[in-house]
C-alpha cells in the first residue's frame, strides 16, 4: 500500500492510518476510565485527524489562536477545549471567551492578568511547576525547575487564591514533559499536587497533561496513582495526550536519491530531511526506518546505483536529507541493507511532531499528507508547490516576467500605489535615474508625492489606465486617479535583455492647459 501511495502521490509524503489512532484512543480510555481526554493539537493539526479524534469523543488541548481555530473548525465542542500554553494575548482570550472555550490553564501571573480583564465566566486551572526531573530529553522536560513552564508552589497558591476568590478556580495542572516512559513520574506529579488539593476546596478537575512516550508507554502504571488521586479528591481527571494518539499512526515515505559509500560513514541521501521531520536533528530522536524496496518508477536513479552494496560492509549508515546542513538527517547508524537509489524508505512513528514541525527552510516544499481509512486512501493535504512559498508575500512592484507587457506592468504599478508610503517606495524603486533626480531625496519625494498635485494618485480605488500607447519600447498612458489625470511613461531597461525590468521614466500631473 505504501508503495502505491508513493507512486500516486510522490515523495516525501506523510501517511496516517486512522485505525491506529482509534486503537490508541481506546487504550487511553481503558487505562484511564472516566477521564476526559483532550488531544494536544500541536502534535498534528491536520483537519482529517482532528475530525477523527473529535468523532471518537476526544476534546482538544490548544495552545495558540491557530490551534483554537483549527479545533473549532474540526467540530470540537468549545466546552471540550482546554487552552494551555505560556503566552496568552488579549486577542486569544477574547476569541476563547467568544467561542465558549471550557477551561484555561494559567501558566503565569501575567496570563492571569490577561484573563482577569476579559473572562468573568471562564474556568481556570493553575499550572504548577513541580520542579522535578521527568527523565526525558532536556528540551522536553517541562517539569524541571529551570523550565519556563508553570509557577513554583508559592506563586501558584497566590494566583489560585485570586482565581478562587472570584469563584473561577477549577483545579490545577501539571504537564511534566514529553516522551515520558518512567511510571515514577506519575507519582511525582500527584505528590506535587497534593498540598494544593488539600489547601483548596471545591475543586472540580485535575489536569495531569500528556507526555506518554512511544512506543509502549507504561499506561496502566501511569494511571494508577493519578486515578487514585482524582478519586481521593473527588475531581475529574483530565489528560492531554498528543504523541501517544497519533505518532504510531504515521510514517514518512521518502525516496533514496543517491548513495555515497566512499568515506568512513555510508550516506543515503533521501528526498526528506530536517525540514520535513525535524525530530532527529533537534532531539536526536530515533525513528525506526525500514526499506520498502525499489519501485518501478524509480528508474531515473538507477544509473548511479552503487557498486559498493557489498555484503559484509559494516561501516555505519546514515540516512540524510537533501539540504546543506550536517544536522539534516533522518537517522544515524541505521540498520538497513544499503539501499539502491530509487528505493523507498518508511520512517516510522512520524505521525506526531512530524509534519507539525515541518518547515519551508531552504524553500522546502512541505510534504503531501495522505490518510488511510478502512482501506480507503485519500489525499488530505496536498504537497506544497513553489508558488505556495511566496503566496503571503507582497512586493512594491510586479515581478519581472517576460510574459508581462508594458500595459500589464503599468496596471500593476498603478494598482500597487495603495497609499503614500507604499507608493513612494514603489515609485522610488521603479524610477529611472532621471526621474529619481527630479523627485529628489526620499524626503523630498514624499513631500512632492504627498502634495495636492499628486495626492489623488494614492488611495487605490478608481485608478484607470487610459489612452495607452506603446512605441519604441516605451509605454505611455494617461492615468485617471480620482478626478485627476497623470501621464506615466514606462520603459524596458536594456531593451528587454533583462526581461521584465521596467523603469518609470516620467510621472507628471497632466493639467490640460497648464
Ligand atoms: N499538554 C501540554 C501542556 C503540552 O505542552 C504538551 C506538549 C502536551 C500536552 C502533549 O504532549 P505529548 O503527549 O504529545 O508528549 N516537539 C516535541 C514535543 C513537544 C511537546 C510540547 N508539549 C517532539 O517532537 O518530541
Amino acid at each position: 500500500m505504501l508503495r502505491s501511495v508513493a507512486a500516486e502521490h510522490g515523495t516525501p509524503t506523510y501517511v496516517y492510518d486512522l485505525e491506529t489512532i482509534s486503537a490508541r484512543f481506546a487504550e487511553i480510555r481503558s487505562a484511564f476510565p472516566g477521564a476526559s481526554v483532550h488531544y494536544a493539537v500541536k502534535a498534528n493539526a491536520l483537519g482529517a485527524l482532528l475530525r477523527h479524534l473529535c468523532q471518537l469523543g476526544a476534546g482538544a488541548e490548544a495552545l495558540t489562536l491557530g490551534e483554537l481555530e483549527r479545533s473549532l473548525r474540526a467540530g470540537f465542542d468549545p466546552s471540550s477545549i482546554v487552552l494551555g500554553g505560556p503566552g496568552h494575548t488579549p486577542e486569544l482570550a477574547h476569541r476563547a471567551v467568544q467561542a465558549g472555550v471550557g477551561l484555561v490553564s494559567l501558566d503565569s501571573r501575567g496570563a492571569w492578568k490577561v484573563w482577569r480583564e476579559s473572562a468573568a465566566a471562564m474556568r481556570f486551572v493553575v499550572r504548577l511547576n513541580p520542579a522535578f526531573d521527568p527523565h526525558t530529553h532536556e528540551h522536553l522536560a517541562t517539569a524541571a525547575a529551570h523550565s519556563k513552564f508553570g509557577m513554583p508552589l508559592s506563586e501558584a497558591v497566590a494566583v489560585a487564591e485570586e482565581v478562587a476568590a472570584r469563584g473561577q478556580l477549577a483545579g490545577f495542572h501539571v504537564h511534566a514533559g514529553s516522551m515520558i516512559d518512567q511510571p515514577i513520574v506519575a507519582e511525582l506529579i500527584v505528590e506535587a499536587l497534593e498540598p494544593l488539593y488539600q489547601r483548596f476546596e471545591d475543586l472540580e478537575v485535575v489536569d495531569v497533561g500528556g507526555g506518554f512516550a512511544v512506543p509502549n508507554p507504561p499506561l496502566t502504571r501511569f494511571a494508577e496513582p493519578v486515578m487514585d488521586f482524582a478519586e481521593r479528591h473527588g475531581v475529574r481527571l483530565l489528560l492531554e495526550p498528543g504523541r501517544f494518539l497519533v505518532a504510531e499512526s504515521g510514517v514518512l515515505l521518502t525516496r533514496v536519491l543517491h548513495v555515497k559509500s566512499g568515506g568512513p560513514v555510508r550516506h543515503v541521501i533521501a528526498d526528506a530531511g530536517m525540514a520535513d521531520l525535524l525530530r532527529p536533528a533537534l532531539y536526536d530522536a530515533e525513528h525506526p526506518i525500514r526499506t520498502l524496496g525499489a519501485s518501478s518508477e524509480s528508474s531515473a536513479y538507477a544509473a548511479d546505483a552503487p557498486s559498493a552494496a557489498a555484503p559484509g560492509d559494516f561501516r555505519p549508515l546514515d540516512v540524510d536529507g537533501p539540504l546543506c546542513e550536517n544536522a539534516d538527517r533522518l537517522g544515524r547508524d541505521v540498520e538497513i541493507p544499503f539501499p539502491t537509489p530509487g528505493a523507498l524508505l518508511a520512517v516510522e512513528q512520524a505521525g506526531a511532531y512530524g509534519f507539525a514541525m515541518a518547515s519551508n527552510y531552504a524553500s522546502n516544499l512541505r510534504p503531501a499528507q495522505v490518510v488511510v481509512e478502512d482501506g480507503h486512501v485519500w489525499l488530505a493535504s496536498r504537497r506544497e508547490k513553489p508558488e505556495d512559498l511566496w503566496r503571503l508575500e507582497t512586493d512594491l512592484l510586479p515581478y519581472p516576467s517576460p510574459a508581462l507587457g508594458a500595459r500589464e506592468v503599468l496596471y500593476a504599478v498603478m494598482a500597487s500605489l495603495t497609499d503614500l508610503g507604499h507608493g513612494a517606495a514603489a515609485l522610488h524603486r521603479f524610477a529611472s535615474d532621471g526621474l529619481r533626480a527630479k523627485l529628489g531625496s526620499p524626503a523630498d519625494q514624499r513631500r512632492t508625492l504627498s502634495n495636492e498635485a499628486f495626492a489623488p494618485l494614492f488611495g487605490g480605488s478608481g485608478l484607470v489606465v487610459e489612452d495607452y500607447d506603446e512605441r519604441d519600447d516605451v509605454a505611455r498612458a494617461v492615468v485617471l486617479a480620482q478626478d485627476a489625470r497623470f501621464v506615466v511613461s514606462l520603459a524596458k531597461r536594456d531593451h528587454g535583455r533583462a526581461a521584465g525590468c521596467w523603469l518609470l521614466t516620467a510621472l507628471a500631473r497632466d493639467l490640460p492647459g497648464a
